[in-house]
């Protein structure tokens, strides 16, 4: 049996994750800090309560899961960050929040898990960043967001490297603009039509796509 965990598990794209690999018949790890949204979905499901910036919560959970193998671990948790983006307006405290939630959890679960998912049979490690936070497209303010994804980005690059020994596949995934309450209505891609694109793309990964960024649809993305 295949297993993947999940973080920010109960809406927007993390809760279709969910769906979507426990109607692939696969064992999910949902964390999420609100796991009670989780209750109802069919299939092989264990709900964690889980604040990713909560460092000590993240290791007790990696010990309480120090058994299992873990196929593929998704780091989906992730905030706007709700900052005027315009110079003059630019916020320390917004900034700490959204590098906290966006870059740092993300890197503390990898190095909670990354042994976990080294003795599985897939060995995925993926984080869900954004084409935001391509350097090669940066065109316009977001900041703080933007930076939280490019630094995002650039850790998982040095996993690719650092985990060469563990044979990882080390991948960030654009899911697309998603009708979600980040993405927002005007967002061109519906959940159903992000999401199992991109479970399509990761069950695609070849050990030759570490270190490497694409978008939902399986093209790569510039750094
Ligand atoms: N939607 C888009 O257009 C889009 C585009 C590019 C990238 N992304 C990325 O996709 C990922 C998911 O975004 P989404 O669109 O599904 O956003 P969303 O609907 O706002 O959901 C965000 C999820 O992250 C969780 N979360 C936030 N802070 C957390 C924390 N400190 N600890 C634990 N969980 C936390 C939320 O949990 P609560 O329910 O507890 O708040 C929620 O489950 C994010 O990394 C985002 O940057 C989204």
């Amino acid at each position: 049996m295949s297993t993947v965990l999940i973080t920010g598990a109960a809406r927007g794209l993390g809760l279709d994750f969910v769906k979507q690999y426990a109607a692939k018949g696969w064992r999910v790890h949902a964390c999420a800090r609100a796991p009670d949204a989780l209750k109802g979905i069919e299939g092989d499901i264990q709900t964690h309560r889980l604040e990713v910036t909560d460092y000590e919560a993240v290791k007790a959970l990696a010990r309480e899961l120090s058994g299992e193998a873990i196929d593929v671990l998704i780091c989906n948790a992730g905030i706007s960050g709700k900052e005027a983006t315009v110079l003059g307006s630019i916020d320390p405290a917004t900034w700490r929040e959204t590098f906290e939630v966006n870059t740092l959890a993300p890197l503390m679960m990898a190095e909670a898990f990354v042994d976990h998912v080294a003795r599985s049979k897939d060995r995925k490690l993926i984080a869900i960043s954004s084409r935001l936070g391509s350097i090669t497209h940066c065109n316009s303010g977001r900041y703080a967001y933007r930076a939280s994804k490019t630094a995002l980005n650039m850790e998982w690059k040095g996993l690719s490297s650092d985990t060469a020994d563990k044979k990882l596949i080390c991948v960030v995934l654009h899911p697309g603009w998603v009708q979600t309450d980040m993405g927002g209505g005007q967002a061109t891609l519906t959940i159903e039509q992000s999401v199992p694109s991109v479970v399509k793309v990761i069950d695609g990964l070849r050990p030759a796509d570490n270190g490497r960024f694409f978008n939902y649809d399986g093209s790569e993305i510039p750094w």
